[in-house]
């Protein structure tokens, strides 16, 4: 396992891209406790889970980054819609396995994951490079068996492939983002004793065919006939066959909601840890 710093643009070959620290011209300091105020808003109020630029306006603009979308633009071209936006909380000593994500293994896209809150050396997220070009999720497996073990039996599956596959791990700070190709094989792990806070951002092409998962089995995915809003990002819509969200408005009346369920959800965090001191 390699630990990365730094990649060139040449990387983009690898489907992987980054880490990049948010300038903070585009994103000023302090506005990242802001957009994590919105992981209060309830996800009853949307129409997936990962819509959560349909309410948050915060969302919706770091969608626009011009940093962040500079990069999806090499991955995807000029035209370009958000079908995902999602907020992450991993608990302390928590792990999502490797996975595929099974939107992008049925329309091809992008995702960015960018560090909110209590990033540390002890929270990481790798990539399989290269992954991106195969066609199918990583290998499950169910026995028993040591992180070290688990890395070394899905390196080998990933190099059957591709012989140039490797497994990128990368310990971002906050601000940090990174791209990689949707396909892209990955696993994301909190040794730490803090609930870690990052949202992903997901973008494609106008033309691909969002659609809402009702199960994650690829390729045999069940899919809801409710229809996902989308947010229209840049360059034309083509051929778009998606429901898109063009000019969100934040109505002052949405914005006092918002408020309530943000200073709601402040003291219950307030009541949680007075009550497990
Ligand atoms: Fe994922």
């Amino acid at each position: 396992m390699q630990n990365i710093n730094e990649y060139s643009l040449e990387d983009i070959g690898t489907g992987i891209y980054g880490p990049v620290s948010l300038s903070s011209k585009h994103y000023p300091f302090g506005k990242y406790e802001n957009l994590l105020n919105d992981r209060f808003i309830p996800t009853s109020m949307y129409t997936w889970y990962k819509s959560t630029h349909e309410k948050s306006k915060r969302v919706a603009d770091l969608a626009r980054n011009p940093q962040i979308l500079e990069i999806v633009k090499k991955f995807i071209g000029k035209d370009v819609i958000l079908w995902g936006s999602h907020f992450i909380h991993q608990k302390p000593r928590g792990a999502h396995s490797w996975h595929a994500d099974v939107e992008h293994m049925n329309w091809d896209g992008v995702t960015v994951w960018v560090g909110l809150k209590n990033l540390s050396p002890d929270s990481s997220l790798s990539i399989m490079s290269y992954s991106h070009e195969f066609n199918f999720s990583p290998p499950l497996y169910l026995d028993k068996i040591t992180q070290e073990e688990l890395n070394r039996n899905i390196l080998e599956a990933a190099k059957v492939l591709n012989s140039k596959c490797e497994i990128k791990t990368f310990n971002l700070k906050v601000g940090e983002f990174i791209v990689w190709s949707g396909k892209a094989w990955h696993t994301t792990r909190n040794e730490s004793n803090q609930i870690r806070h990052s949202i992903i951002l997901q973008y494609c092409r106008p033309n691909a065919h969002v659609r809402i998962p009702l199960t994650y089995e690829y390729p045999h995915t069940k899919w809801s006939t409710v229809i996902a809003p989308c947010l229209s990002i840049d360059g034309l819509n083509f051929n778009n066959k998606n429901l898109l969200i063009i000019n969100e408005k934040t109505s002052f009346i949405n914005e006092i909601i918002r408020i309530i369920f943000v200073i709601q959800g402040r003291l219950i965090e307030i009541i949680k840890k007075y009550i497990s001191i």
